[in-house]
């Protein structure tokens, strides 16, 4: 499928999904980690510290944000090819997770594992219908997918407190929910790369901070913001330097025109990071709509 076919629908098109990530998982193997995770890490550990417990730490990250390990379901909106449910899986045994994708390659990738209790949908949150109340959620590097580049701005914030609202219906009273999007940061919408929009991510759009804040009022309380912009400088300059050293394999597997579309892709999502154009966001968020948050505990 090309780009000019990812066409647009209501919080996130699976064409335009399946357009990036099916672009073949031996591709993606290449240059991420281990554990496949596709989204911003959590470097802590100076020069010596690897891509892989750099993942495994910003999994754990929000594990505990949403509080999740001690939980009895979960669910992950945009599993990817399933880092985090199979470190959740590990937590311990008997939690129900329920993991969603556009990506046909992913859900039959994360199936495969055969993780006790989970539950890998190929679907949209927006047409998500629990079966039970799940005690936290978790939404890594998906939200990015759910706007449109000619959304309006009213648009997007309706959107957004739609996916809120839905989060909120679907958690337990005393549920938690981690966040993590990349936003955008002193770059405008109407200066964001023609070639990203067009040639990586076509038919989606970067939400902003401000708007986010928006669409969760009243439904959520921010309990967090980090702002790890640098981090994702970070893991993107990586995964453009596996790529480069992989650079003959990728050619064999994709070939070398889209070979080298990554590879500026990667080292232009880096730079954009590393200046600021481009924030990632990661929150903390607890219910507000419900009487007894008064008394939740800190
Ligand atoms: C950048 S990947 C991140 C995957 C994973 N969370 C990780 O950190 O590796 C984005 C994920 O969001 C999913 N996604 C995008 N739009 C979605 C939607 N509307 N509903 C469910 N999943 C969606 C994609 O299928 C993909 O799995």
């Amino acid at each position: 499928m090309d780009a000019a076919t990812a066409v647009a629908e209501y919080g996130g098109s699976a064409q335009a999904v399946q357009y990036h990530y099916d672009v073949g998982r031996a591709f993606y193997q290449l240059w991420l980690d281990e554990s496949l995770t596709y989204s911003c890490a959590l470097w802590t550990h100076g020069e010596d510290d690897t891509l892989q417990l750099a993942q495994q730490r910003k999994i754990a990250l929000h594990i505990e944000a949403a509080r999740a390990a001690s939980a009895d379901s979960v669910l992950d909106i945009g599993c990817g090819w399933g880092g985090l449910l199979r470190q959740l899986s590990a937590c311990g045994t008997g939690k129900r997770i329920v993991g969603l994708t556009l990506s046909v390659d992913q859900a039959a990738y994360v199936r495969s594992m055969k993780l006790p209790g989970a539950e890998i949908r190929l679907e949209s949150w927006t047409h998500h219908t629990p079966s039970a109340p799940y005690d936290a959620i978790i939404s890594v590097g998906a939200l990015e997918h759910f706007a449109k580049p000619d959304d309006t701005i009213e648009k997007k914030v309706a959107m957004y407190r739609d996916f809120f609202r839905r989060c909120s219906d679907w958690l337990a009273p005393e549920g938690r929910m981690s966040l993590q999007t990349i936003a955008y940061g002193t770059m405008k919408r109407e200066e964001a790369s023609e070639f990203i929009n067009t040639e990586i991510f076509p038919s989606a759009d970067l939400p902003t901070l401000g708007e986010i804040v928006q669409a969760a009022e009243g439904v959520f309380e921010i309990t967090t913001v980090w702002n790890d912009r640098l981090h994702y400088a970070r893991t993107f300059a990586a995964w453009a330097e596996n790529l480069r050293r992989r650079h003959d394999e990728a050619v064999a597997v994709v070939g070398e025109e889209l070979t080298r579309r990554y590879e500026r892709y990667l080292t232009q999502s880096s730079v954009g990071f590393m200046m600021g154009k481009i924030g990632l966001l990661r929150l903390a968020l607890r219910l507000v709509s419900r009487k007894w948050s008064t008394l939740a505990k800190p």
